[in-house]
């Protein structure tokens, strides 16, 4: 496992890292099981880093990360999130008390005195220019409930916005070979402020590992199938906002990309870690076999330039007209 530093937090985190959404809930019927065994399975390839968050199932997902860290020695830095209990989404909710309610609660289903970074999650856009906000996020951090704060944005107006604030230490983003945006116009600035990235979503919701079809069948109550129109929440954060034929259409432009032996999810994990800014990803993994597959591609080598540059004519050619003005 490769290791980088999380900007100025002090962690070293294992480049692929692990996501718990899917383990939590939104993702079809879950397993604790399997999610636990998927867990484990990360740490013993050499995984350090675990993003969660409060709604994950609504506590489900924070719990199995509370067992992994109680059953294991190693040390498994926790990045959870604050912001979705709220009904719906105001800068007015970002409140004190509310903001310490939620922590509390972080903080008693993950069985902790503080936690490692607590992400803002994609707050409604106007808490960006809402330094009070912030400032509550200095005090939960003098008071030692967390010991680092950053945010999740949706976009990456949002992201340069947030990296005004000089105590924030991180921001989680979309980037994978179809939202190329985060590259262009934030990784430099974060960099310069030596605010850490931390990119989410990697596969597209599993599209970039090559195994959707045309005819793949959703559950109801996986987002993939609910939230294609950001009927739930943004639309972005399902498929990256790619409508699901063009995005099997540029899957199939990727294919013939991915070097012999790598699979296409290893390739799209080792693409995002050609950027030097970016701390680690975090993709979600359901079982044993995803999660050993994930943390593999960080010891892969350098993808060619040439592979490179064919992402980059796919994504300007078949996918910034219908994203990039959006994220
Ligand atoms: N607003 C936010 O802050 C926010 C939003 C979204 C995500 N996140 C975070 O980012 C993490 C990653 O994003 P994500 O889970 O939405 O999307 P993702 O990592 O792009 O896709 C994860 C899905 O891809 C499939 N998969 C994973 N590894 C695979 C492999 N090796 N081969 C084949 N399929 C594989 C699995 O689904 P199936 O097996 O079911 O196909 C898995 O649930 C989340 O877990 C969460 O921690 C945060």
């Amino acid at each position: 496992m490769q290791h980088r530093p999380l900007g100025r937090t002090g962690l070293s985190v294992s480049t692929i890292s692990f996501g718990a959404w899917a383990i939590g809930g939104s993702w079809g019927p879950v397993d604790d099981d399997a999610s636990m065994a998927a867990l484990h399975a990360a740490i013993d390839e050499g995984v350090n880093f675990v993003d969660t968050a409060d709604v994950y199932g609504d506590g489900r997902s924070e719990r199995l990360v509370a067992t992994l860290r109680k059953a294991r020695r190693e040390p498994i830095a926790v990045a959870t999130k604050a912001g979705r209990r709220l009904p719906s989404q105001t800068a007015d909710g970002y409140t004190r008390e509310n903001l310490a309610g939620w922590i509390d609660r972080s903080l008693r289903t993950l069985e902790t005195d503080t936690i490692d970074l607590l992400q803002l999650h994609c707050p409604h856009p106007a808490v960006y220019d809402r330094p009070e906000v912030f400032g509550i996020l200095d005090d939960l951090t003098r008071a030692g409930k967390i010991r680092h704060y950053g945010v999740s944005v949706e976009t990456v107006d949002e992201a340069l916005k947030a990296i005004r604030y000089p105590n924030l230490e991180t921001v989680q983003i979309i980037f994978n070979p179809f939202r190329l945006k985060p590259a262009d116009r934030f990784f430099e600035e974060a960099a310069a402020k030596q605010v850490g990235i931390i990119v989410r979503v990697p596969l597209a919701s599993g599209l970039l590992s090559g195994k959707l079809r045309r005819d793949s069948v959703f559950d109801p109550e996986d987002h993939r199938a609910f939230n294609r129109e950001g009927q739930a929440f943004d639309k972005g954060e399902t498929f990256s906002g790619v409508p699901y034929d063009l995005a099997l259409s540029a899957v199939d432009d990727v294919r013939p990309l991915v070097p012999e032996g790598w699979t296409m999810a290893q390739f799209a994990l080792r693409w995002i870690l050609m950027w030097d800014a970016v701390s680690c990803t975090i993709p979600g993994a359901r079982t044993v076999a995803q999660a050993r597959e994930n943390a593999a591609a960080a010891e892969l080598p350098a993808i060619t330039p040439e592979a490179m540059s064919a992402v980059r004519r796919i994504y300007s050619t078949r996918l910034a007209p219908v994203v990039h003005a959006s994220w």
